[in-house]
């Protein structure tokens, strides 16, 4: 595989192509923990009162369809993979699909009253571009919506260590490199790779300021009970947080 820095748009678009039915049999089909105990409930309680939304890399509109569902929000949902834009039209209730690519919104300014970006800006190298992008589209006094993995505690090669040289044996998590940003594809499944792009926190946030946003809130959660009930082997890192949330208003 040659490094993501070097491939250009079309061949990153052809990994979500390609890996399109892996993400909808993972998140779509079958219980997701951080999905359905976290970021859904969460980003359509921040989404709420917000009527015309746009969900930006909204992939197969699991996130689009719960806020249609649930706020009765009018979704548009962007995406630069044909495959996952096709996945959610498959879906009902379905936001209106728009391909776009995220650094090249094809809509006038001002025209959203808030955004979301899910689990997105983490693999997109035209970072700056794309904020600015959703900066331009949302409305004076609209609201967007960041869900990240979690830059910090989710950095590459990051993980749970078992010591046992220690003494006693112990176990830490261990983050790397986290000022450092870089590109790699993580095999994230067997055969399935996907473009990361490392960033600090404060690049996320300096960038939002930048673009015009103020910075609302930051969220971490930690893994629900529910998760922790389902898959005990995970208590030992239930503090460790998975995913950061920023809500920033325009
Ligand atoms: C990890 S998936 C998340 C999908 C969806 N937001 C969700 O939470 O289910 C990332 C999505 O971003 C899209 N994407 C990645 N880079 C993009 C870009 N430069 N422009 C538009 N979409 C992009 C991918 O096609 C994919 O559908």
């Amino acid at each position: 595989m040659p490094m993501v820095a070097d491939m250009g748009g079309n061949d990153r678009k052809s990994l979500w192509d390609e890996n399109s039915s892996w993400w909808s049999e993972q998140y779509t089909t079958r219980y997701d923990a951080d999905y359905e105990d976290v970021i859904l409930p969460f980003v359509c309680d921040a989404l709420s009162g917000f009527r015309k939304i746009i969900d930006v890399g909204g992939g197969e509109g699991r996130l689009s369809r719960y806020l249609i569902e649930q706020n009765g929000s009018e979704v548009v949902s962007t995406d630069f993979s044909l495959f996952q834009l096709r996945a959610s039209e498959a879906q009902d209730p379905s936001p209106n699909h728009v391909q776009a690519e995220l650094a090249r919104l094809p809509f006038g300014g001002g025209v959203f009253d808030a955004a979301v970006t899910c689990l997105v800006l983490e693999h997109v190298l035209e970072f700056l571009e794309a904020v600015e992008e959703i900066s331009r589209v949302i409305r004076s006094g609209g609201r967007f919506v960041l869900v990240l993995n979690h830059p910090a505690m989710q950095t590459p090669e990051s993980g749970l260590i078992f010591d046992h040289v220690a003494e006693p044996p112990t176990k830490y998590w261990r983050i790397s490199n986290y000022l450092l940003e870089s590109s790699h594809f993580e095999e994230v499944d067997k055969e399935v790779f996907l473009p990361f792009e490392h960033r600090p926190i404060s690049k996320y946030i300096n960038t939002l300021i930048e673009s015009g946003f103020t910075i609302d809130r930051l969220y971490e959660p930690a893994l629900s009970e529910r998760h922790i009930e389902g898959s005990p082997e995970l208590t030992s890192i239930r503090f460790i947080p998975r995913l950061l949330i920023v809500v920033c208003s325009k």
